[in-house]
């Protein structure tokens, strides 16, 4: 095969953070994608319904000339959000609500501390209709780091899952064999994203031979039978695993640093860097599912109508790219060979 075609893809998982970084980020994602679920982690978090249709326009702004890139806004969940707020969500065109346990990940120092505050907040989610995206990591400092996603599991997950059965559920960028039994085993308003890092990569490219500090995102990369079990999701062409990048900038030295940031910059090879493991797992014909329908459909939102080529032809993600502001920044895969490119 030299070419394959395919309905538009959608991201339905990514940060594009503010401010000048629009402007690299956003064309990034519109370039493959025609929709994307913008996680809310800003500082401040984007946290009602007027700061996310805010950051909509901003992002917006910063869309290529003539493209019809669609942002798919999403409320950071806070010890302090309401009903009300989830309402009010609903009205102003918010589609999703992201939960992140408190201290999870890169700025989630305001999220929620404890779940069981939250659940008037959950039931209004599913009474409007709304997603609950979950970032599963519990964050307590006696878990192990690689442990804290099936703990997350069995202490979270377990329980909203079924208090809240009409609930629907994104178990986002999932890194375990626990995560995707867990997923399977659930109903059918279950489901999740897997990255292009947890499909391509193990912890050993993240600590053999020297940390991998471009590879350090969170959750953290697992053992290679967990990378497995994600690999066999994507195989076994279950509608319940769909794509979501997790592409999350961060500045060349926030990475490079004594305390590096945890996030892998893939949006400039998004689709790319899927078509090759799907490739290398001989399921070429299973890429259109997980990237262009069955998040769509999850989300109760129309298939896209257009699409993209990708032509079998190698080429190279490059080293560094300079940002708007002056400053590099190493994009997941850097320097590395890809076997597919985006026809432009
Ligand atoms: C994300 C970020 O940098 O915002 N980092 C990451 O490692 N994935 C946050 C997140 O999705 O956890
Ligand atoms: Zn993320």
């Amino acid at each position: 095969m030299t070419s394959l075609t395919i309905t538009t893809p959608d991201d339905w998982h990514l940060h594009f953070r503010d401010g000048d970084f629009l402007k690299e980020t956003v064309p990034a994602t519109s370039r493959c994608f025609r929709r994307a679920i913008v996680m809310p982690n800003l500082v401040p978090p984007v946290a009602n319904a007027s700061m996310a249709m805010e950051y909509k326009k901003r992002i917006l702004s910063a869309s290529p000339e003539g493209s019809d890139f669609e942002p798919l806004m999403t409320l950071y969940l806070t010890n302090d959000t309401t009903p009300q707020d989830i309402v009010d969500a609903k009205r102003e065109g918010v589609i999703a609500v992201k939960l992140y346990p408190a201290g999870a990940t890169t700025n989630s120092d305001a999220a929620v501390s404890d779940l069981s505050h939250l659940e008037p907040v959950f039931e209004a989610i599913a009474q409007e209709g709304l997603l609950l995206l979950v970032h599963g990591e519990v964050t307590d400092n006696e878990i192990d780091i690689f442990d804290r996603e099936k703990m997350f599991i069995d202490r979270h997950l377990q329980d909203i899952v079924e208090n809240f059965p009409e609930l629907k559920v994104v178990f986002e960028h999932i890194t375990t064999k626990d995560a995707v039994e867990f997923v399977l085993a659930s109903s059918a308003n279950v489901a999740a994203t897997i990255t292009p890092q947890h499909l391509l990569l193990n912890r050993n490219d993240l600590l053999v031979g020297g940390v991998q500090p471009h590879n350090y995102c969170l959750p953290v990369l697992k053992r290679n039978i967990h990378q497995l079990a994600l690999q066999d999701a994507v195989v076994s062409g279950s509608p319940k695993f769909f794509l979501g990048t997790d592409s999350a900038p961060h500045e060349k030295h926030r990475k490079e640093s004594a305390c590096g940031c945890a996030g892998c910059y893939s949006a400039w090879s998004a689709i790319e860097l899927y078509a090759q493991i799907f490739e290398q797992l001989d399921v070429l014909d299973k890429l259109e599912g997980f990237a262009s329908h069955f998040g769509a459909d999850f989300y109760g939102l129309e298939r896209n109508t257009d699409t993209i080529t990708l032509i079998k032809q190698e080429w190279q993600v490059p080293d560094e790219i300079i940002l708007p502001n002056g400053n590099p920044i190493v994009p997941f895969f850097a320097g590395k060979t890809l076997n597919w490119k985006l026809e432009s």
